[in-house]
C-alpha cells in the first residue's frame, strides 16, 4: 500500500482519534484544569510513541508541561523541528456553542469544537502523517524532533528557559509549524510574518472605597469614568495610536512586498461576513491587509469596575480595572513600546487616581524571506496535498515560539497553517474544515517525506 492510499484508508480512525484528544479540555489559562493539562501531554506522548518516536519525554516546568521527542535515524539526512500546542483557550461563554465545546461533532463538512482549528486538530495533522510515513516506510526518511508546548495561549512563558537550556537537543535545520491559517478556502498558504505581542494591565484607585453616587458623586472624581477618558485618547481620528513613540522605529514595507500582499486572492467581502460588524475602519493610510499583517495596534481588551449586576446600583467604584494590548511589527523592540505605553498612561491620567501598571508578557514580531529551499519543498508538498499553488502571507497573530527560534537558531521557518480566518478560533463554535484537515496530512506527508532530497 502507498502512502496517499495508506492516509486514505484511515480517514475515519484519525477523524476519530482527534475526536479523542479534543474531549480532553486542556485548558492552559485556568487552574481547575490543571489534571486535563497532564492528561493532554500524556495523550501527546502516547500518540508520539504509536508515530514510532522512540525517545519521548514530558518536560515539567513551573507552569505546564510540555512534550519533546526525537527520531534521528535518518544519518546524512536534514533535521527538522515541529512545534505546536496542545493548550486550548477557555471555550466561555458556553451558551453560545452550537454542540459543546468538549464533545466534538461534524457538522457541513467541518467538524467542531475547542482546538479543532487552534491547534490540536493542526498538531494532530503533523501526528497522522509522521505516523502514516512511519507504518508505510517502516522509517523516516529525516530526522525530526516534535516540541509541543501547554502554555501558548498564555504566552508560552516557560518556553523561552526551557530553549536556552536545551539549545543543542533542539538545534535543527528548519522550524515547520502549522498553527496559522490560510489566506482563503482552497489556497494553501505559507506564512512569513507574525505580529508581536505586548499584553497589559491596570488598575486605577480613587477613593479608599465604593461611595454612594448621590452622597458623594460631583465632588469626588470616578476611576471608571477616568478609564474611559483615558482609553479614549489613545487613538486620533485616522485611528493612529498616539503614544508618543509608538510609530518611531515600525519598518516600512517595501514596494514589492506592498504590490505582492495586495495582490494575493484576498476577498474584502470573505473577510467582512467573518466579521459581521455594521461597519469598517482602521489605520488611515493602509490597505485593509497591511493593517492586519504589518502594523501595530493598540487593542482594548477588557475592562471591568463597578456595578454589574442585575438592576440599578447608585455607586462610585473605588477601582477601575483595564486588559489591553500592542500588536507589534518588525523593529519595535517590545520593551521599549511597553515603556513608552506606561510613560503616556501616566501622563493622561490626572491626579485624583493611583495606578497600578502591570505588563503581563511581551513578545516581538517575526517577519523572514522565504527563499531558503525548504520553502520550494513546502510549496509542493501544499500543492500535491490540495492541488492548489500554494501562496505566501503574512498574518496579525502572534507565537511567541517561532520568534525565539528564530532569534536563536537563525534558521528558516516555515509556517503552514490549515485553519481559516472564519473558523472561530478563540470564540464559540470554533471548526476545522474536514478538507483541510486531511488535505493538511496529505500535504505534511508529503513534506516530511520530499525533505529528504534537500
Ligand atoms: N495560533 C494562534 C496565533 C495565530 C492565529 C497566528 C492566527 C496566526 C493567525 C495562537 O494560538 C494565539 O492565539 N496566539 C496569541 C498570542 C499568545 C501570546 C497568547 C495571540 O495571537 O493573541
Ligand atoms: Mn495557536
Ligand atoms: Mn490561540
Amino acid at each position: 500500500m502507498n502512502l496517499s492510499e495508506f492516509i486514505e484508508g484511515n480517514r475515519d480512525a484519525h477523524l476519530a482519534e482527534l475526536c479523542e484528544f479534543l474531549r480532553i479540555p486542556s485548558v492552559s489559562a485556568k487552574s481547575e484544569h490543571k489534571p486535563d493539562i497532564e492528561r493532554a501531554a500524556r495523550w501527546v506522548a502516547d500518540h508520539l510513541r504509536a508515530a514510532g518516536f522512540q525517545k519521548i519525554e514530558i518536560v515539567q516546568t513551573n507552569l505546564h508541561p510540555l512534550v519533546y521527542a526525537e527520531s534521528l535515524d535518518a544519518p546524512g539526512k536534514p533535521t527538522v523541528l515541529f512545534y505546536g500546542h496542545y493548550d486550548v483557550q477557555p471555550a466561555e461563554p458556553l451558551d453560545l456553542w452550537t454542540s459543546p465545546a468538549f464533545e466534538p461533532s461534524v457538522r457541513n463538512g467541518n467538524l467542531f469544537g475547542r482546538g479543532t482549528a487552534d491547534d490540536k486538530g493542526q498538531v494532530h495533522i503533523h501526528l497522522k502523517a509522521l505516523e502514516s510515513i512511519q507504518k508505510v516506510h517502516g522509517k523516516l526518511p529525516i530526522n525530526v524532533k516534535v516540541l509541543i508546548e501547554g502554555e501558548e495561549e498564555v504566552g508560552s512563558v516557560s518556553l523561552w528557559d526551557y530553549v536556552q537550556k536545551n539549545k543543542e537537543k533542539l538545534k535543527a535545520d528548519a522550524l515547520v509549524v502549522s498553527d496559522t491559517s490560510m489566506l482563503a478556502k482552497g489556497v494553501p498558504s505559507i506564512t512569513y510574518g507574525l505580529r508581536g505581542l505586548n499584553y497589559y494591565q491596570i488598575e486605577l484607585t480613587g477613593p479608599a472605597r465604593d461611595l454612594h453616587s448621590g452622597v458623594y458623586g460631583g465632588a469626588v472624581p470616578n476611576p471608571l469614568t477616568i478609564l474611559t477618558e483615558l482609553f479614549a485618547k489613545l487613538h486620533d481620528k485616522n485611528f493612529k495610536v498616539t503614544v508618543p513613540g509608538f510609530y518611531d522605529k515600525v519598518a516600512k514595507i517595501s514596494a514589492p512586498e506592498r504590490k505582492a500582499l495586495n495582490s494575493l486572492p484576498w476577498k474584502k467581502k470573505a473577510f467582512e461576513e467573518a466579521v459581521g460588524a455594521p461597519g469598517y475602519a482602521g489605520e488611515k493610510g493602509f490597505t485593509t491587509v497591511e493593517q492586519l499583517w504589518t502594523r501595530p495596534t493598540f487593542e482594548l481588551n477588557g475592562v471591568w469596575g463597578g456595578y454589574q449586576g442585575e438592576g440599578a446600583k447608585t455607586v462610585i467604584p473605588a477601582k477601575a480595572y483595564a486588559k489591553f494590548s500592542t500588536r507589534l511589527v518588525p523593529n519595535q523592540d517590545p520593551h521599549r513600546i511597553a515603556g513608552l505605553v506606561e510613560k503616556h498612561i501616566r501622563k493622561l491620567l490626572p491626579k485624583t487616581v493611583r495606578c497600578k501598571f502591570q505588563v503581563l508578557s511581551t513578545g516581538k514580531a517575526w517577519v523572514a524571506p522565504y527563499h531558503a529551499p525548504i520553502f520550494k519543498i513546502a510549496q509542493g508538498a501544499l500543492e500535491k496535498g490540495f492541488g492548489k499553488k500554494a501562496v505566501f502571507i503574512r498574518e496579525g497573530g502572534s507565537i511567541p515560539f517561532v520568534t525565539q527560534m528564530h532569534d536563536t537558531f537563525k534558521v528558516p521557518c516555515v509556517l503552514i497553517g490549515f485553519g481559516l480566518p472564519d473558523e472561530n478560533a478563540h470564540a464559540p463554535d470554533e471548526h476545522i474544515a474536514l478538507e483541510n484537515y486531511f488535505g493538511g496530512i496529505r500535504a505534511i506527508a508529503h513534506l516530511y517525506t520530499d525533505l529528504a532530497a534537500l
